[in-house]
């Protein structure tokens, strides 16, 4: 269990806004969570106009691109009101560890899906905690508990990124950061039809509605889909007795 986190009438910021999840968490958390207001964080300004001309002043695009860490440190210099951040951009490459290419993929992979989920915390930590703690939501998968070959640097590349979240959710407890993991099977974006799992995928929206119920339940990990259910039903009793117990004392 994390702490119960009410988002209402609080302020919201997004990476990768404009597409796929990111874009149906903004709505999601604008239509039904009552924000007050997202930045929705993109890395070409132009590619959030649909969320700006439909939300107005409720929606400010920031520019945020993982690979140029600069971005992530104005953005937070700029942003500081912030109460919620979640790092939802992602990069998958199917590569795996016999492709010729499989270091390169999985460098990029890392700096983008760990470095910037480390980048962000380190930079937007003292953000929410000036503004009373907040939380934290980081786009995990169920890639981060069970590596899949076709994309097996993209696994592992989120199992690195789950383990940053634990360290994280430890050590923001102590300036009242709720860290909310969140772990969605195939779910029907660009991403997934990159992965060839587009057509078991569903839709967007109900990683963006666990994301609100997890806030709500105060709960770690969030575990969305029909896929993601049968791997929670399966993963509690070690989440439970491990990734969530305290084993140092
Ligand atoms: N779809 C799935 O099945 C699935 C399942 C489990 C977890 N996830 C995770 O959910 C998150 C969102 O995935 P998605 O399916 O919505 O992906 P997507 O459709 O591929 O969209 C990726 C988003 O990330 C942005 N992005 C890519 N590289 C970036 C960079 N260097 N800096 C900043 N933003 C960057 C993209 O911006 P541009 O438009 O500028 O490229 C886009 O907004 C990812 O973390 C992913 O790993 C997805």
């Amino acid at each position: 269990m994390t702490t119960s986190y009410d988002i209402k009438g609080k302020t919201a910021l997004v990476t990768g806004a404009n597409r796929g999840i990111g874009k149906v968490i903004v709505e999601t958390f604008l239509d039904k969570g009552g924000v007050k207001k997202v930045y929705a964080a993109v890395r070409n300004l132009d590619s959030a106009k649909a969320l700006t001309d439909q939300y107005g002043d409720r929606v400010e695009a920031i520019h945020i691109d993982l690979a140029k860490p600069e971005t992530i440190q104005q953005a937070a210099q700029h942003a500081t009101d912030v109460d919620i951040v979640v790092n939802n951009a992602g990069v998958l490459k199917t590569s795996t560890p016999l492709d010729t290419n499989v270091l390169d993929s999985m460098a990029y992979e890392m700096d983008m899906n760990v470095s910037g989920l480390v980048r962000m915390a380190q930079a937007f930590a003292p953000v929410l905690k000036k503004n009373g703690g907040g939380a934290l939501v980081q786009l995990n998968s169920l890639a981060s508990i069970k590596s899949f070959a076709p994309f097996a640097t993209y696994s592992a590349s989120k199992a690195a990124a789950y383990s940053i979240t634990q360290a994280l959710r430890d050590l923001l407890k102590e300036q009242g950061t709720t860290v909310v993991s969140v772990h969605p099977g195939p779910i029907a974006t660009d991403m997934a039809d990159a992965a060839g799992i587009g057509e078991i995928a569903e839709p967007p929206s109900i990683v963006a509605d666990s994301i609100l119920e997890a806030l709500d339940k105060g709960e770690f990990h969030a575990f969305p889909d029909s896929m993601a259910k049968q791997f929670e039903d399966a993963y509690q009793g070690f989440a439970e007795n491990i990734v969530n117990a305290n084993l140092l004392g």
